[in-house]
């Protein structure tokens, strides 16, 4: 039987981007194997782990919890929509400075995830860090270094003033809109 195929259009990163997809297809497996963000990792599938979580529309998902269908006509940013390599994000380069990841599989999840946070709460505490987290596992860190980069994050993006609402998330000292 053939399935019928939907076509999904998106801004992802400030990119215009469209595929067709069976109804049933999960936004995490279109990001990457659609859209090529595979940046965007798949750690358990059962909504556990966190590595899969992008903004949609500016909020936190975990992007093997919605099908690619659901996301029609939404502004999606991933974790290749943050800093380049020659221009970092606050995010990434604290994490970098605070050796906030070791295998860095969980780093894009969490990454995100802190970006969300700190929307919310754009000086959190430690405690405040943590419990903001909790929806993202990493097996190496211990958190420690993740929340050291968190903090150093939080006062980087108040000095710099990128705008974390924005959908591409530029790097550090650019102002974007
Ligand atoms: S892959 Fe989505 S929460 Fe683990
Ligand atoms: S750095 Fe390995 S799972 Fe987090």
């Amino acid at each position: 039987m053939t399935v019928e195929k939907k076509r999904v259009s998106v801004t992802a990163n400030g990119q215009a981007c469209s595929a067709e997809v069976e109804p049933r297809k999960l936004l995490v497996h279109y990001l990457r194997d659609d859209l090529g963000l595979t940046g965007t990792h798949v750690g358990c599938d059962t909504s556990q782990c966190g590595a899969c979580s992008v903004m949609v529309d500016g909020d936190v998902v975990k992007s093997c919890t919605m099908l690619a269908v659901q996301a029609d006509h939404s502004e999606i940013t991933t974790v290749e929509g943050l800093g380049t390599a020659a221009e970092l994000h606050p995010m990434q380069q604290s994490f970098w400075e605070e050796h906030g990841l070791q295998c860095g599989y969980c780093t894009p999840g969490v990454m995100i995830a802190a970006i969300g946070l700190l929307k919310e709460n754009p000086n959190p505490t430690e405690e405040e860090i943590r419990e903001g987290l909790e929806g993202v596992i990493c097996r190496c860190t211990g958190y420690q270094f993740i929340v050291s980069a968190v903090q150093k994050a939080a006062t980087r993006i108040q000095e710099t003033g990128v705008n974390l609402n924005s959908q591409r998330l530029v790097g550090e000292g650019t102002q974007n809109d």
